[in-house]
């Protein structure tokens, strides 16, 4: 059998297929047994990777791919050490194994560069996209492959196919996001925007050290870890009542994202950090009288 090795708390998304190769348990659970193959080592471990692997080659169980995600996003904006993908890159030559990037949340600028992997000037052999490359306006996902991946369609281009695959109307939104997305420069946006923010909240962080673990991201993809998912949880809907959106509520509010669009001016930042102070100082004022309960 084939398989494919993807990391601890990955989210590649809920069809059967990708569900098979996230991993959190709450998405897994209710839709198992889902594609067998897949196996799971820790995220931005390199090591892990390559031990997987040598076990999977000593009991005869071939791995076909390793999917990981640049940064993890849904996980809480997890940015991996600086050599794990030029090692992920590395190992899977090495063991003629197909690296996929899933850039669907890192791409298109959002960590700043045009695709996560190019923080690290990683070139992966297969690179997923979605969300904004459709200019957000129209559903439209996309693969990259290196012409060795794709040389297995060459025999049979119509094995896999969708109805809407191709679909006029999304391939021409989506050429246009690109395009203003070069235009007017997102990840240059993000970047600086992002460093913006972070070093704003940091400094939030540092003021309320009885409710934050950390701050952590890259470009405008940015976690804010606090000491509970209660604390997590009101500041959320704090910020909800002041009309301020935030991610990361669903299953675990101890990890709140903060992912604004790169076109956000700086002016509204201001506005957003604003209206998050006095939220911070209220959730203060409960979690010191003990009032926050669990959701
Ligand atoms: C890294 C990553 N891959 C895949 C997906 C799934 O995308 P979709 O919801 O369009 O299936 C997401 C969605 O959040 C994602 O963050």
């Amino acid at each position: 059998m084939l398989g494919v090795i993807s990391t601890t708390r990955a989210f590649h998304g809920k069809s059967m297929g990708s569900l098979s190769v996230s991993g959190k348990r709450e998405f897994r659970v209710p839709f198992q047994p889902l594609m067998p193959g897949s196996r799971f080592v820790p995220y931005g471990d390199a090591d892990a990777l390559e031990q997987e692997l040598e076990v999977c080659d000593m009991i005869g169980f071939d791995i076909a791919a390793f999917i990981v995600e640049p940064v993890q996003g849904e996980a809480g904006a997890i940015v991996p050490p600086d050599d794990y993908l030029p090692r992920v890159r590395e190992i899977c030559t090495e063991w003629d194994v197909v690296f996929i990037a899933d850039e669907v949340q890192t791409g298109m600028g959002r960590t700043g560069k045009l695709w996560g992997v190019d923080n690290w000037d990683v070139a992966p052999d297969i690179m997923t996209m979605g969300k904004a490359f459709g200019g957000a306006v129209i559903p439209c996902g996309n693969i990259v492959v290196t012409e060795r991946v794709f040389h297995a369609m060459f025999a049979n281009p119509y094995l896999h196919t969708t109805t809407f695959g191709g679909n006029p109307l999304a391939t021409a939104a989506a050429i246009g996001a690109l395009h203003a997305t070069l235009e007017e420069d997102i990840p240059g946006q993000a970047a600086e925007k992002g460093i913006y923010l972070k070093t704003r909240v940091a400094a939030f962080a540092a003021e309320y050290p009885d409710l934050f673990d950390e701050v952590r991201g890259i470009g405008l993809l940015i976690g804010m870890e606090f000491v509970s998912a209660e604390i997590g949880y009101a500041i959320s809907s704090g910020l909800f009542g002041a009309g301020v959106l935030v991610g990361g509520t669903l299953n675990n509010a101890k990890t709140l994202r903060l992912e604004p669009p790169a076109v956000i001016s700086y002016e509204q930042l201001d506005e957003v950090l604003t209206r998050l102070e006095p939220v911070l100082a209220a959730v203060r004022k409960e979690h010191s009288a003990g009032r926050l309960v669990a959701h």
